[in-house]
Formats: structure tokens, sequence, C-alpha cells
């Protein structure tokens, strides 16, 4: 479903849509996981009025001065009924919820990326515009982060993945390159408040904000949620896996398939980690007494060790994801 709410923005748009998955979001609130043979694809043209009136919720009257943002229901109890939506650039108070927000929420070493260390920072400089805040009674209980980037549409013309995506961004950016695309780098939503489809909601802003800026694609480096569960799996195997219904058997994967996104290729090597053996033993609580491939809690495949360089050297595979964006 989608719904519609006015807007009043610089850029002179006079609406943002956002898509509601319909299903989704009705099973969630609900609080039943259902069968596997109940889920299906969510319906993203059908009718505002059926879901809300599901959830027992009020349409949110029109507010303007605010650059965008959607509505359907309020929070009580942790249940998110109602969101509001903020860009970086529009609210950059709201960063400093990010550490509350996403403490526990990734490995520590996936934030120790090199990539990361270096040019992170401009996710909330260069690209403000592109960085998504979800609140819900004044508490951001769900964040994105996205980057503008040229893309070819050709599967070998994708970014390596996380890393290269960044760097992409940048380099475009210095080089005045202007971009077509937008590739989601991160989606996270609190503890509190999981289970509750928001997912859907972050990638559908994501889709809104790639049609608002006039881009062609959303792509996406997913990291599936369960890979970590199957560390020794190769990645295109493990992306390859479906349930009886036939929807990935990964929640994340699902989850971008379900908003439409398409599997385009496996990212091998999509964000690289490396520190020294303490740093790691530190990153992954646990010690390396000897060389060789450990399985580490949260990695998506092993990490190596190597005691004689003092190195230990991570480098996560990543499934590449393509959306349509949605019309402004
Ligand atoms: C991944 C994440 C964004 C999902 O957010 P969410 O709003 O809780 O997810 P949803 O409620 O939309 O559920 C999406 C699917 O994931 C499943 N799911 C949600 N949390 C889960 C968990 N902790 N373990 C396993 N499955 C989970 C849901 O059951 C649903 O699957 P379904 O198709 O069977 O219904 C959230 O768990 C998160 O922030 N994780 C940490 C950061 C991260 O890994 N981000 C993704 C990589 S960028």
């Amino acid at each position: 479903m989608i719904v519609r709410e006015g807007l009043d923005h610089p850029a002179g748009q006079a609406a943002v849509t956002l898509p509601v998955g319909e299903e989704e979001l009705g099973r969630h609130q609900r609080g039943g996981q259902g069968g596997a043979g109940l889920r299906h694809k969510s319906s993203i043209e059908s009718q505002p009025e059926r879901l809300l009136s599901a959830l027992s919720v009020t349409p949110i009257p029109v507010r303007t001065r605010r650059l965008w943002g959607f509505a359907h229901a309020d929070a009580e109890n942790g249940r998110v009924t109602r969101l509001d939506l903020h860009t970086h650039a529009e609210r950059p108070e709201l960063a400093r919820s990010l550490p509350e927000l996403m403490a526990g929420l990734w490995p520590e070493f996936v934030l120790h990326g090199a990539v990361a260390e270096r040019h992170d920072h401009h996710t909330s400089s260069t690209f403000a515009a592109y960085s998504l805040y979800l609140c819900a009674g004044g508490e951001v209980v769900a964040a994105g982060k996205t980057v503008p980037l040229f893309w070819d549409g050709t599967a070998q013309g994708l970014p390596g993945g996380w890393d290269g995506a960044l760097e992409r961004g940048v380099r475009d950016h210095l080089a005045g390159r202007a971009p077509n695309t937008l590739c989601a780098l991160g989606a996270m939503v609190s503890r509190r408040h999981q289970g509750q489809g928001l997912s859907s909601q972050i990638l559908g802003a994501m889709r809104a904000l790639a049609g608002k800026h006039r881009l062609g694609a959303l792509i996406a480096p997913v990291r599936p949620t369960r890979k970590a569960e199957y560390p020794l799996t190769p990645m295109g195997r493990y992306a390859s896996w479906r349930r009886a219904d036939g929807l990935p058997f990964d929640p994340w994967l699902r989850t971008h398939e379900r908003v439409g996104g398409r599997f385009r290729r496996v990212a091998e090597d999509s964000m690289t980690v490396t520190g020294t053996v303490r740093e790691w033993e530190g990153w992954a609580g646990m010690p390396f007494p000897d060389p060789g491939e450990y399985v580490v809690p949260g990695a998506l495949c092993p990490v190596t060790i190597d005691l004689d360089r003092d190195e230990g050297r991570y480098v996560e595979p990543n499934v590449w994801m393509v959306h349509k964006p949605l019309p402004d």
C-alpha cells in the first residue's frame, strides 16, 4: 500500500509516497509469524484504508513545514503506530541517538573496516541528505544510510561491495560526476522495535529517497542477517536457499525481495576488516592461540589469523540486490 502525505520542502516537490507493505505490516502488527504458506509478496499498490482499518489507525493529517514524512499509526509499549521520517540534513541532532540505537546491533568488527573508518563521516556531512531517521513519538526507532553514486546498470559495473560503494560515492562526488543510483549502506531498527516490519519501511524510505533525487535505482550490498549461523557455506549457495513458499530463507534477503528487490550478484569482497591479533581478540571476544581460520560470532565467513604478521583479516561477502525507486 501507499501512504501519501503532503510535503513542503525546499526542492519544491509536493509530496512523497512511501510504501507500507500491507501484508507485512498487518502480519507484524498482529504479532504473529504465520505459516510459511501464508507469506507472499506485499502489494505495493493497494488500498491504504484496508491497512489502516486493520490496525485501528487514524490517517495522520497533512503537516507542512517538514521536509518529508509519512505516517501510519503511535508508539505504545514499544509498538510503533506512527512514523516520521527525517534526513540527517534536516535534523542532524537526531544522530545523538545513534550510539544507543546501534548498541549491540552489529558485531564490533564491522565498525572497524578501513574504508568505513576513512569515509563513513561523509554519510553525515557530504551525504547528509541521504541519511534517514525514522522516529516514533520523537524517538529514533530506526535509521538508514545511503550514498548516491554512478552505476552503469550492469552486474559487473556494480561496486565491489559495501567498501566499493562508499569509495565510489565519495570519488564520484569529488570528481563532480552526476550520480544516477542510490546505494544503501545500512539499515537498523532499535532492538525494542524489531519484529514490527520497520525494516520494510526503511527500504521504502530509501526507494522514495532515490525517486526524490531522480535516481534510477536503489542498490544494496545486503548483509544477510542469518548468514553468521552458516559461516562455512559459500554466500552464493546461502543466498539461493528458499523456503517452501519460494521466498529466501534469510529474513533480510526475504524482506528485500518482498518489497520488490531482485538478486543481482554476490559481492564476494564487500567489506574488508583487518587488525592486529589483539584487536581481533577484543572485537571477537575470543582468543586466537594458533594461526588459521576461525569461526567468529557475527562473522559471515571465517576470519583468518596470521600470527607471524600479527594480523587478523576478514573479507565479508554480501549480496547485491537492486530495487526500483518509488516515483516522486
Ligand atoms: C535486520 C533488521 C533491520 C530487521 O529489522 P526489523 O524491523 O526487526 O525486521 P522486520 O520486523 O521487518 O522483519 C523482517 C524479517 O526478519 C525477521 N526477523 C526480524 N528480526 C529477526 C531476528 N533477530 N532474527 C531472525 N529473524 C528476524 C522477521 O521475522 C521477518 O521475517 P519474516 O519474513 O519471516 O516475517 C534489524 O534486525 C536490525 O536492525 N538488525 C541489526 C542491523 C542489521 O543487521 N541490519 C541489516 C544489515 S544492513
